[in-house]
């Protein structure tokens, strides 16, 4: 069936069907769902009879039931889901089937499915970051204590707690989470009522469509609701930033992981090994979701680039829109869902952190801020503790191994007591907002997990 048959005295050729045809037959129920919206309004609001209403809705579960069994035979000349569906529905209940797209459009109605798409992959990925921040906080509240050596240009820099490395990535996918929370409003808008572009010249209760799809707002231009696809670029543009930040997480686990830091022992169960290699237990989970992040920019180059030259209203050029929101959700959705188990069951060597944040002169910062807390302005203070560092690596030494007359003779101002500073006291001196003292980061646990819902 063509759903425009009339104006053609040829067939459509063979390769143009397979060419045209949309992958879009996964997302059947969120057309059915918006036709079944329609097709009680329609009957409502007098524009078809009740009676043909309540029949196009019995049509449209048996509809459902046949495509949930698989008794669906999938066929590129109905060229996407709305006329499949709209072909099945006539099997079901014959030409009343054909009264369910008065005052509407595939235009408009695509541009439904789409955004009941987006909105219900928004809620999972939120959902899915959420329990994901959720688990940092109950790691960060496990090692509230535990030290690890801070890093700048991926050089030793000063000791952190790694509660506080851990809630970095919490604050990261807060960020994403808002992000996804900040688009579902610009995707709760309903486009029905748009017709082809132009409106509908029929008495629509959009208002009613609108409350039993949960849309908050209707669009207020058919051109633009029927050609804007801002919603899809927002979605994946969120989505990748959000698998960004777990490229990032992944490349901080690879690297743990190796012989030189050994900071965490990965889980079997999300590790492989090396056909050749038997001692081999690599990090690839972590790997391919690094990996995937280049999938996910791909794909918001490849709408960005999609919709960058269309004139109004609809072109066909945004039908490309679907497989890339879909590409989108089916690289993010798993990779958070894997990284969340994963995390739960990474092991730290809590000794070998501590140890390896020792080295490096990592307490240098410190020993520069006791002589400023004595009136010496900073620099000065930095150029005499440089001196230090110097002598003690001459020494292979560290700076509290010093002799305290080296310190004396570095600067009168030096007492005993500097050779007190510790990882412990460099830590707990870190004590305001944003700090990694131990206390604020069991304070920045609560922050974050009163952000939640
Ligand atoms: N399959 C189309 C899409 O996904 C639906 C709308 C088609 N409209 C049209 N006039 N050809 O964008």
């Amino acid at each position: 069936m063509r759903t425009w048959g009339g104006r053609f005295s040829d067939n459509t050729d063979a390769l143009t069907l397979q060419y045209t045809a949309g992958a879009d037959r996964s997302l059947y129920a969120f057309d059915i769902a918006g036709s079944m919206a329609h097709a009680r309004m329609l009957g409502h609001a007098g524009i078809i009879s009740v009676e043909d209403s309540e029949k196009i809705l019995t049509g449209l579960n048996s509809v459902t039931e046949r495509i949930q069994k698989g008794d669906v035979e999938w066929r590129p000349e109905y060229e996407d889901i709305h006329t499949h569906i709209e072909v099945l529905l006539r099997e079901e209940i014959g030409e009343v089937a054909g009264r369910l797209h008065t005052g509407r459009s595939r235009n408009d109605q695509v541009a439904l499915l789409n955004r009941l798409l987006v909105r219900h992959l928004c809620d999972e990925v939120i959902v899915d970051l959420e329990e994901l921040i959720g688990v940092f906080c109950s790691l960060a509240s496990e090692h509230v204590n535990t030290v690890m050596p801070g890093y700048t240009h991926l050089q030793h820099a000063q000791p952190i707690t790694l509660g506080h490395h851990l809630l970095a990535y919490g604050e990261m996918f807060l960020r994403d989470r808002d992000r996804f929370l900040d688009c579902r409003v610009r995707v709760n808008v309903l486009p029905l009522g748009s017709g082809a572009l132009a409106g509908s010249p029929y008495p629509l209760n959009r208002q009613m469509v609108a409350e039993e799809l949960g849309f908050e707002a209707l669009s207020r231009n058919s051109l633009d609701a029927t050609s804007d696809r801002d919603y899809a670029v927002e979605f994946v543009s969120a989505a990748a930033l959000t698998q960004m930040h777990i490229s990032r997480l992944a490349e901080e686990i690879i690297l743990w992981s190796s012989t030189e830091f050994s900071f965490v022992r990965l889980p079997d169960s999300f590790a492989t090994g090396s056909s050749m290699m038997p001692q081999k237990k690599n990090a690839d989970v972590a790997e391919l979701a690094r990996g995937r992040a280049g999938r996910i920019y791909g794909e918001l180059m490849a709408l960005l680039t999609t919709l960058k030259g269309l004139p109004l209203a609809y072109n066909r050029d945004l039908q490309e829109d679907k497989p890339s929101i879909l590409a989108t959700g089916e690289v993010l959705i798993p990779t958070l869902r894997i990284f969340r188990e994963m995390l739960k069951q990474l092991e730290f060597d809590n000794e070998r952190m501590r140890d390896s944040a020792a080295l490096g002169f990592t307490l240098a910062t410190d020993v520069a801020d006791y002589l400023v807390k004595k009136g010496v302005p900073f620099r000065e203070a930095h150029q005499v503790v440089g001196g230090l560092v110097l002598l003690a690596e001459q020494k292979n030494c560290d700076l509290n191994e010093l002799p305290f007359n080296t310190y004396q003779q570095a600067h009168v101002l030096f007492e005993e007591d500097v050779l007190e500073i510790s990882i412990e006291s460099a830590l707990a001196e870190r004590d305001l907002l944003g700090g990694t003292a131990p206390s604020q980061v069991r304070e920045a646990v609560e922050l974050l997990r009163n952000q939640l819902t």
